[in-house]
C-alpha cells in the first residue's frame, strides 16, 4: 500500500455503466457496438462522470449477451475489433474517462476452444478437468450428480453424449471452469495483462463469490420453507442480518476465491495509474462481502443492499450504518448502486410513473451524496422504466428458462433523438434488438438536453453538485433523528434529508444546495431529497 493510497480515483468515482448492445449502435444492425460508444463519450464527459463500465463485448454466441466468452482476448464482430477497443480506450482517456471492462472468470461460452476440447476429448482426460464434469447419480448415471439449481432456472447440471454431466451454474451453455486447475488461474492471469496492457483502468469482476464451489459438490441442504436454487441475487439488506438464517450454499462464496482476488492485486499492483477491480459478488452479508475487499483482493464490491432495500428510512439508515459499519475493519470505501442490466430499473420498483420517479430521483441524490463511490446504469439519467418488453422479442435465457420476469425490460436500447424508433439509437429506420416503446419519444437525450427540469438535467446539476459540495471531505455520516419516516444525516459541512413518509417535514436551517423537487417554506415534500449546507 503507498502512502497516497486513500487518493485513488475509484473510491470517489461515479461510473456509468454502459450496456453494449443497448448504447449506441454505429453500423446500424440494431445492436449497439464500440464505435457507437466512442461516438457518444462527449456524452458522458459533460453527463458529468468519472468512468464508464463497459459489459463484455468479447467473441461470443451471445446466449447470455456476451457473458458467455468465446475469446477473452477478441472482440466479438458484432461490437467491432480490438482496434475499435484501443480507439475507444484513447479517446476515453483524452476526455479524462476511466475506462472499466467485464471480466467473466466463473464460466465460459460451451463455444470456448477449452469446452469444445473437454466435449472431444472424454471423461478423465485433461482437457474434461478445466470444466466440472461428473458422473451421475442412479443406476446408470441418469441424476444429476447434485441437487443444485442453475440461477436461471431448472437443473445445474447438463449430460453430455457420453453419459457424463457437467456443471453450469447459469445457462447450459455457460459451463463452469474448475478453479482447483491452475491452468484456469494461469489463463486469467493472461486475460487481465492482455486488456491491462491495452490500458483498460479496471475490471468488473462477473460472479465474483462462484468462482469456487465446495470441493465435494456436495447437496446443497434446503430448508422446508426455502425455494431451491443457487440463487445469486441473495444478498439482504444488513438490517434483516439478526433475523435472517443464512442459507446454505455450497456453491457460492467458498474462502478459496480469495487466493485469487489476492494474485490479480499483485498482477494490478504492477501497472500504473491505481488499476482497480470492483466485485459482483452477491454474498449473503455485509461481513462475507467486506472479506472481497480486504486491503490485498479487490478494490470494491457493488453494495447490493443498497439496491435490495425498500422505499423506507429506516432500511436505507440502516444499509447505510451496516456498510460502513461492515467495511471500516477492512479499511475499503462504500459503493452504491440503485440499478443494473439484471435488476428492475428503480423508478419502476418503487412504484413507477410519477411517484416513482421522484422516488428515483431522490433515493440517487441520496446516494450520490455519500462516501465512497457510486455506480449508475445507462438510461437512468433519462428517467427510463422498466419495459414491457412482449414474450415475442423476449431474448434473455433467464426468462426462457423459468419464464418469470426476465431482464429484457432494462435492457432495451435507450433513446437518443428523434420520434419513431430507433431514436437515435443507430442509423436505421425500425426497432432495434428489442423493441423501444413509443413513449421513448419524450425520454430521448434530445428531447431532455436543454430542459431545466428535465431528469437528464437533474442528474447533470446532481453530478455537478457533488464533485462541487463533496470532493474532499470527511467520509464520517452522522445520523440525525427527523422522526421515523425520514432518513437524514450529516456528512462533513452537507446535511442530508430524504423524506420516504406521505407529509411534508420542516427541514432544519441551511441553504438548499440541490433538492429533487421543489422545497418550499423549510418544508421538504413527501418523495423528495434534499442536501443542506
Ligand atoms: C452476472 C451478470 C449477468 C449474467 C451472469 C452470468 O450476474 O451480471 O448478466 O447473466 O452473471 O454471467
Amino acid at each position: 500500500m503507498g502512502l497516497n493510497v486513500q487518493n485513488e480515483w475509484w473510491r470517489h468515482a461515479v461510473t456509468y455503466q454502459v450496456y453494449v448492445r443497448s448504447f449506441a449502435d454505429l453500423d446500424g444492425d440494431g445492436i449497439g457496438d464500440l464505435p457507437g460508444i466512442t461516438s457518444r463519450l462527449p456524452y458522458l464527459r459533460d453527463l458529468g462522470v468519472d468512468a464508464l463500465w463497459i459489459t463484455p463485448f468479447y467473441t461470443s454466441p451471445q446466449n447470455d449477451h456476451g457473458y458467455d466468452v468465446a475469446d477473452y482476448t477478441d472482440v466479438d464482430p458484432l461490437f467491432g475489433s480490438i482496434a475499435d477497443a484501443d480507439a475507444l480506450l484513447d479517446r476515453a482517456h483524452e476526455l479524462g474517462l476511466k475506462v472499466i471492462v467485464d471480466l467473466v472468470p466463473n464460466h465460459s461460452s460451451d463455444q470456448h476452444e477449452w469446452f469444445q476440447a473437454a466435449l472431444a476429448a472424454g471423461p478423465g482426460s485433461p482437457e474434461r478437468a478445466r470444466y466440472l464434469f461428473r458422473d451421475g447419480r442412479g443406476k446408470a448415471g441418469e441424476l444429476p450428480p447434485n441437487n443444485w439449481e442453475s440461477v436461471f432456472g431448472g437443473p445445474a447440471w447438463t449430460r453430455v453424449e457420453d453419459g457424463q454431466w457437467y456443471l453450469h451454474l447459469f445457462d447450459s451453455t455457460q459451463p463452469d471452469f474448475d478453479w482447483r486447475n491452475p491452468e484456469v488461474g494461469d489463463l486469467f492471469e493472461d486475460v487481465l495483462t492482455f486488456w491491462l496492457d491495452r490500458g483498460v483502468d479496471g475490471f468488473r469482476v462477473d460472479v465474483a463469490h462462484g468462482l469456487f464451489k465446495v470441493e465435494s459438490l456436495r447437496d446443497q441442504e434446503i430448508a422446508e420453507d426455502e425455494v431451491p436454487g443457487a440463487s445469486a441475487a441473495s444478498a439482504a439488506p444488513p438490517s434483516s442480518m439478526v433475523e435472517r438464517t443464512l442459507r446454505d450454499e455450497p456453491m457460492w462464496d467458498q474462502p478459496e476465491v480469495h487466493d485469487v482476488y489476492r494474485r490479480w492485486h499483485r498482477i494490478l499492483e504492477k501497472y500504473d495509474g491505481d488499476r482497480m477491480t470492483v466485485a459482483e459478488a452477491w454474498t449473503q452479508t455485509p461481513e462475507s462481502m467486506a472479506r472481497f475487499v480486504r486491503p490485498d483482493e479487490m478494490s470494491q464490491s457493488f453494495n447490493f443492499s443498497w439496491l435490495l432495500a425498500p422505499w423506507s428510512a429506516p432500511a436505507f439508515a440502516d444499509v447505510i450504518t451496516g456498510t460502513l459499519d461492515a467495511l471500516a475493519p477492512v479499511g475499503a470505501s462504500p459503493t452504491w448502486v440503485l440499478s443494473n442490466h439484471d435488476v428492475v430499473r428503480h423508478v419502476t420498483r418503487y412504484g413507477g410513473g410519477p411517484v416513482g420517479l421522484a422516488r428515483a430521483k431522490a433515493a440517487t441524490m441520496t446516494m450520490l451524496s455519500l462516501p465512497g463511490s457510486a455506480y449508475l446504469y445507462q438510461g437512468e439519467e433519462l428517467g427510463l422504466e422498466q419495459d414491457e418488453v412482449h414474450p415475442d422479442f423476449r431474448q434473455d435465457p433467464s426468462w426462457f428458462r423459468t419464464g418469470e420476469e426476465g431482464r429484457d425490460g432494462c435492457r432495451v436500447p435507450i433513446p437518443w433523438s428523434g420520434t419513431a424508433a430507433p431514436f437515435g439509437f443507430g442509423p436505421g429506420t425500425g426497432q432495434p434488438w428489442l423493441p423501444q416503446p413509443s413513449s421513448y419519444a419524450g425520454l430521448s437525450v434530445e428531447a431532455q438536453q436543454d430542459d431545466p427540469t428535465s431528469t437528464l438535467s437533474f442528474y447533470r446539476e446532481a453530478l455537478a453538485a457533488r464533485r462541487a459540495h463533496t470532493t474532499g471531505i470527511d467520509d464520517h455520516v452522522e445520523m440525525i433523528d427527523l422522526g421515523a419516516d425520514v432518513l437524514a444525516f450529516r456528512r462533513g459541512p452537507v446535511t442530508v434529508v430524504l423524506n420516504c413518509g406521505t407529509a411534508a417535514v420542516a427541514l432544519p436551517a441551511g441553504d438548499v444546495l440541490l433538492a429533487s423537487g421543489a422545497v418550499e417554506g423549510g418544508k421538504l415534500p413527501p418523495d423528495t431529497a434534499v442536501w443542506l449546507g
